[in-house]
């Protein structure tokens, strides 16, 4: 029977198998500046940010057997990190060195089974047909050489969940903490991922878990979709 610790070393092993030799983010001054903008936003511990995990992802994977999950952009890990405790094996990976400091930080004073790296989605190898889930939360840049990337990397069965800002955000009076967000609309998603069979593809009005309009509430889009088998 292996120990707790036994366990965790061999689903770590199972991680660094999918790690990057080393680090390539960031070398355009573009990426430049959002590493420094979310680095200083992370730095500060900014208090809109959010620390509690998505509700969306908690109902979604509520009943679900926990694998290897691929958050990106993971931001300060809320989501990976409620994954681990539930069981999942994760690997987040976001531009801003300080998230990834805090994650891993957090990850290893827990003993989760968590490995954070700073990678964009553009640079990180992703490999082919490894993961249960992959995790797109409020990332806003999504684009369709990643998003085909990002399919090929599901095993089959697998999913991907995003929410993000709808594209109605453009007349919404919001003003997020790093500007004013982009949204997708239905149709744009469902292109960007149109190798996957889609379960949920959903406009709301909900309170979402970064910045609001004055009512409380962003119009927001929910997508889950699968691998087909
Ligand atoms: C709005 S935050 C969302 C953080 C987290 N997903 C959450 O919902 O709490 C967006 C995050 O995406 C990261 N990010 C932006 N562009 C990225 C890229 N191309 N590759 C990886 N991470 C990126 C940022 O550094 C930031 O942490």
């Amino acid at each position: 029977m292996h120990t707790e610790s036994e366990s965790l070393l061999t689903r770590r092993g199972l991680l660094s198998a999918l790690l990057p030799a080393a680090c390539c983010v960031c070398q355009t001054a573009a990426g430049q500046s959002a590493v420094e903008r979310w680095d200083s936003v992370y730095r500060q511990r900014h208090p809109r940010l959010p620390v509690q995990p998505s509700q969306f992802l908690v109902q979604s994977i509520d009943g679900i057997k926990p694998g290897l999950a691929l958050d990106v952009g993971m931001g300060q890990g809320r989501n990976a990190l409620y994954l681990a405790r539930a069981g999942w094996t994760v690997v987040g990976i976001d531009i801003s060195a300080e998230a990834v400091r805090q994650v891993n930080d957090r990850a290893q004073r827990e003993r989760l089974s968590v490995r954070a790296l700073q990678q964009s989605l553009q640079d990180y190898a992703l490999p082919a047909a490894s993961f249960d889930l992959i995790l797109l939360m409020y990332l806003h840049n999504l684009q369709r050489a990643d998003t085909q990337r990002l399919q090929r990397a599901l095993r089959p069965g697998g999913r991907v969940l995003l929410e993000a800002y709808h594209v109605d955000v453009a007349h919404a009076d919001i003003s997020a903490i790093t500007g004013v967000p982009r949204g997708y609309s239905e149709q744009e998603i469902k292109a960007l991922f149109d190798g996957l069979t889609v379960q949920v593809c959903q406009r709301v009005d909900a309170r979402s878990d970064w910045s609001n309009g004055p009512q409380g509430t962003a119009p927001l889009l929910r997508f889950t979709a699968a691998r087909p088998r």
